[in-house]
């Protein structure tokens, strides 16, 4: 029989659909998301160092992701018993950080076939055939993949550094704007570039209320308020 093949997903298609069994029930996946932003991540193993430290860390975020109207939901090749029995483990000893009593209650699936983690580009051999890759698929609430980010299987993720995408694409949506080096809310963000000589002129005799480094590259200043209360308020 033929081996079927899977192509990687892209940013700007639509998230593959999937039904799947996880630590809080079945999900049918993205329906049961539509209206919210989820990031989807897979990690390489259950009862694995890094990959404690990582749930850790994700767990006690959850709340901020959810304000910001987004849902976290796992992935690994393990099954359920597996899962059920490393989330135990994590609540009940684990002390890492200032961090203990730990609860995951965001969705971990369980993908033994390897189905889901093969539809999303999760397993790439030469890093390992057998283990999900650290991937991350910040999914919109319309079900398209908006941004990915993948890490080896010896470098946890930075947390920050994903809260901060996840408000960077919402801001980016909401005001219409893009996002220079290392912006954080509060940091001027980048206009449109003028699309005629006429607006190209104009701002650089600076009629417009916005600050040119060149004709194609101007900013304007967004409060860090406005953009808080922007999307934490969604
Ligand atoms: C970890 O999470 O600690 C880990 C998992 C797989 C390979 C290496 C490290």
């Amino acid at each position: 029989m033929e081996e079927k093949t899977y192509a990687m997903p892209r940013i700007g298609d639509k998230a593959p659909e999937f039904k799947a069994v996880t630590t809080q029930g079945d999900i049918n996946f993205p329906g049961d998301y539509k209206g919210s932003w989820v990031i989807l991540f897979s990690h390489p193993a259950d009862f694995t160092p890094v990959c404690t430290s990582e749930f850790m860390t994700f767990a006690s975020m959850e709340k901020k992701f959810n304000e910001a109207n987004c849902k976290l939901v796992g992935l690994s090749v393990d099954g359920l018993y597996s899962h059920i029995a490393w989330l135990r483990t994590i609540k009940e000893k684990i002390e890492y950080k200032g961090m203990k009593n730990v609860e995951v209650t965001f969705p971990l699936i369980e993908d033994i076939t390897m189905e889901v983690a093969k539809t999303y580009g999760m397993l790439q051999p030469g890093e390992s055939s057998t283990k999900a890759v650290r991937a991350v698929f910040f999914i919109d609430p319309k079900g398209i993949i908006r941004t990915i980010i993948y890490y080896p299987l010896s470098l946890g993720r930075n947390f920050d550094e994903l809260y901060r995408v996840l408000i960077g694409l919402q801001t980016a949506d909401a005001f219409g704007v893009a996002l220079p080096a290392d912006w954080r809310p509060g940091d001027d963000v980048i206009v449109p570039t003028a699309g005629s000589c006429g607006v190209a002129k104009s701002r650089m005799e600076g009629k417009e209320d916005m600050k040119c480094y060149d004709w194609f590259f101007c900013t304007k200043k967004l409060d860090k308020e406005k953009v808080l209360g922007t999307i934490l308020k969604k």
